[in-house]
């Protein structure tokens, strides 16, 4: 096994889903050759042999349960003991939103530790074990292993030597702060419609200025909100 790009220790109360949902596809297979190291972890491994359990009613009443500080303190703590981390991330819908800057910035750093909420949240007091809280976006999940499973994933795709082919990610959606242009692939006529005729000509000029319409057109029909914040580099 070669020393992995990207370390990810993953904290939750269903490692099981983390494991499962990364498994799968490019990212699966960087795990299985080693490029990315993910370690799932399971939280009720963190009770210090107590019988108290991970979670509890809330203080003060009100529905649901609430994680209990301690074992996420200990989990959180040994863990990041020994490999020393460079970024603690709480995966909770309070957090700043996950987007491609946030991936990018993330693929960058040598390991991450990550920890799932569920139930109705976290202990308040354990915000402060994290460097950053990211929400994958506005709806509730039941458990942030899903969210994980998501970071993971957009995470490793951009660490070197994940995808086969490195200049797929120059042009796709939100690389430039645009939505991709279309894509078409053989047959050249399928069930009466035909590939744009310029995609055909070889004029690699005409080609990339047609996919920059494009993806103006797209992004401006389909998400205005990006335009506002195009990056011009
Ligand atoms: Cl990170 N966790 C949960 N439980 N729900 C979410 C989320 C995270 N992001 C969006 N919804």
């Amino acid at each position: 096994m070669r020393e992995p790009k990207l370390l990810v220790d993953s904290i939750s109360l269903v490692p099981g889903a983390v494991r499962a949902g990364a498994a799968c596809g490019v990212v699966g297979k960087a795990i299985e050759s080693g490029l990315i190291g993910l370690r799932t972890h399971q939280l009720r491994d963190y009770t210090g042999g107590s019988p108290h359990p991970v979670d509890d009613h809330p203080y003060g009443g009100g529905p649901g349960m609430v994680m209990r500080p301690e074992p996420v303190y200990a989990a959180v703590e040994e863990l990041s003991a020994a490999r020393r981390h460079d970024r603690r991330i709480l995966l909770t819908p309070q957090g700043r939103r996950f987007d491609q800057a946030a991936a990018r910035r993330l693929a960058s750093v040598g390991s991450m530790l990550i920890f799932c909420g569920r139930y109705e949240g976290v202990d308040e007091r354990v915000r402060g074990l994290f460097d950053e809280e990211l929400s994958i976006g506005d709806y509730v999940l039941s458990g942030g292993e899903a969210a994980a499973v998501v970071l993971v994933d957009a995470v490793s795709r951009l660490v070197p030597g994940v995808l086969g082919s490195p200049e797929s990610l120059g042009d796709e959606s939100f690389g430039q702060g645009l939505l991709e242009y279309p894509q078409y692939t053989r047959p050249e006529t399928f069930r009466g419609h035909s590939v744009p005729g310029v995609l055909l000509s070889g004029d690699h000029a005409r080609i990339e200025q047609w996919r920059r319409e494009q993806a103006q057109q797209r992004t401006r029909e389909r998400r205005p909100d990006m335009l506002a914040k195009e990056r011009h580099d």
